[in-house]
Order: structure tokens, then sequence, then C-alpha cells
């Protein structure tokens, strides 16, 4: 779908880009340090097709752990409700999103969202299928046709350096693995989770997944439901609890949108009813999310009122 350029848009990328200055972007996945921390770009996807957009929105970024609402909703579908809760919980940490302390102190033992590493892991975990590329497959096959673009593949330089370098995510695994929450083999676990973050697109894929997020699940031009509203809920009310990890509360008074970041700099916006967001803006804050891409929300939210509270 063509996407037109906004000069409204490129005026708000023009000042929110001000402060990648202030951001740093991820580099303990090397190959994501390569990323310009200038860059910044955004598209809008609108229920009857508009598109607008600002900045290089050709430029593909992985998803990182915005796929962790995609694996969500894959293995709710997959496995059903109660299933995937006994797993893994439903509450907000207030801890940086790799963090391992509240494992050990929860009882029981169970990652408490799965927007953290340690829920992401279970999540991915319980994806269904016979072998680590089925279930790939799988998950990938779901993520083209939300984007509705059959061409979205993942960089394997991305899921090796990650796959590489993975230690605390190991951690992580061995610890759920101890204590039954899993029973895969890690390296296998690790092989399927770096890929999925490692599943990449350009921004106007991302907000037209955002779009099917902020229409209860359906495609609005096709009318085919996509994902079930109810699946399509939780991870929206997901996004807002924890979709900016220790950074949730304050995003939420001062955006008031549901939204998932992840370390590659992009963010995934949905407006309920009204309309998908995809950021691009790899120069992060100290809390892993980009820095301008929430400035960039800010702006929007402001001027164009967009907070659900
Ligand atoms: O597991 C990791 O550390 C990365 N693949 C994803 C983390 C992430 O994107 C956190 N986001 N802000």
């Amino acid at each position: 779908m063509a996407c037109q350029s906004s000069d409204e848009l490129k005026e708000l990328v023009r000042e929110a880009r001000i402060c990648t200055k202030e951001g740093k972007v991820a580099d303990y996945i090397p190959e994501l340090g390569k990323a310009n921390p200038n860059d910044l770009s955004i598209a809008i996807n609108y229920p009857d097709g508009n598109c607008y957009s600002a900045g290089d929105i050709e430029k593909k970024i992985s998803l990182q752990s915005i796929s962790k609402v995609i694996s969500l909703a894959l293995v709710l579908i997959d496995r059903g409700y109660n299933y995937v809760f006994e797993r893994v919980g439903m509450e907000p940490t207030g801890d940086p999103f790799n963090s391992i302390a509240k494992l050990e102190s929860t009882a029981p033992t169970k990652p408490l969202n799965p927007m953290i590493n340690a829920g992401a892991l279970v999540v991915t975990h319980m994806i269904k299928g016979n072998s680590v590329e089925d279930r790939f497959q799988r998950l990938l096959q779901f993520v083209k046709d939300l984007a509705n673009d059959q061409s979205v593949t993942y960089s394997k330089s991305v899921a090796s350096s990650e796959f590489e370098t993975a230690h605390l995510n190991r951690a992580l695994s061995y610890f759920l693995k101890q204590h039954s929450i899993i029973n895969e083999d890690v390296e296998q676990l690790l092989d399927l989770y770096t890929k999925q973050c490692a599943i990449e697109m350009n921004c106007l894929d991302l907000s037209r997944i955002g779009l099917i997020f902020a229409m209860d699940g359906v495609d609005p031009q096709t009318k085919k439901q996509l994902i079930p509203n109810d699946v399509a809920r939780i991870c929206k009310t997901f996004m807002v609890t924890c979709g900016m990890y220790n950074a949730s509360g304050e995003f939420a008074i001062k955006i008031g949108i549901p939204a998932k970041s992840g370390v590659s700099g992009g963010i995934m916006g949905a407006v309920p009813g009204k309309f998908g967001i995809g950021i691009f803006g790899p120069a992060l804050d100290e809390r892993g999310n980009s820095i301008a891409g929430i400035r960039l929300l800010e702006l929007l939210s402001k001027n164009y009122q967009l907070s659900m509270f």
C-alpha cells in the first residue's frame, strides 16, 4: 500500500528528533549497535486504507520485544487463556525488561507478565509445532498475515548476533526449566526466541499490525478476524500495563496509547478504533525505549488528543 508523506508528521519528527542526542543505540546485541542513532520515522495506518508517514519508512527494523505481543496472541489462540496464564502472570514488574530478580521472589514461581524477557521466553516455549523450524514458520506466517506483507522475513545476522550473546536470557531459561515452567532444550528455545526477535519489517508494516490490534483483531479492509476479539483485548491491555516496561505508568499518563517497544528502537502503537502507528528511532533511553519515538508519540497524543483515558 502506498503511504503519503505528511508535512504535519514531518514537523513533529523534526521536533522529536532533537532528543535522539540524549539516547544511545542498544549494543548488548552487537548487530543492533550498527544502527544510526539519528534515524526517526513514523507511519500511521487508518482503517479506510489511508496511510501517512514521515522519515525513511522503507528502512527495516527487527521487532525485538514488539514480537512479544504477537507471540502472545498466537499462543493464546494455540493454547487458550487458562493454559497460558497458568504459566505466565498478568502483573507489571516495575523492573527492567531483562531482570531476573522477581523470578526468585514470586511464589509460585512464574514470570510476572509476558512482556518481560522471562515471560516472553515462556510464551515462545508455548508456540505449537513439531520442530523449531515449524514453530518459527507458524509465527512468521502469522506476522505476515497481520502485516499483510508476505515478504516479511527475519534477519539472520541479528538472530545469530543475539543467539551468541544471550547469556542472561539463557540464565532466565535455565531458571524456568529448573522450576518446570519450561521443559524444552534451552538452546532450542533460544534459537526460536532469537529468530522471533529478529523478524524484521519497515514501519509501514508495523503500523499495519498496530491497526489490526486497534480494530480488535479485524482487518478493516477484508473484514477478516485475524485475531479473536478477546485475544486482541488482552494483548492491548498488556501493552498499556507492561508494553513500555518500567516506563509504562508514565507512558500511560503522558501518552495514553497502547504501545509496545523493542530495543531496536521500534514502537508499535494501537489507538483503539482509530489507527495503527509504526515508529522507528534506534536511540534508546535508559529503560530501553526509543527516546525520540516516545517524544514523537507525546507530541502526537497532545496535538490530536489521542489518550484513551
Ligand atoms: O531478549 C532481548 O533482550 C531482546 N531480544 C529483546 C528485548 C527488548 O526488545 C526490550 N525492549 N525494549
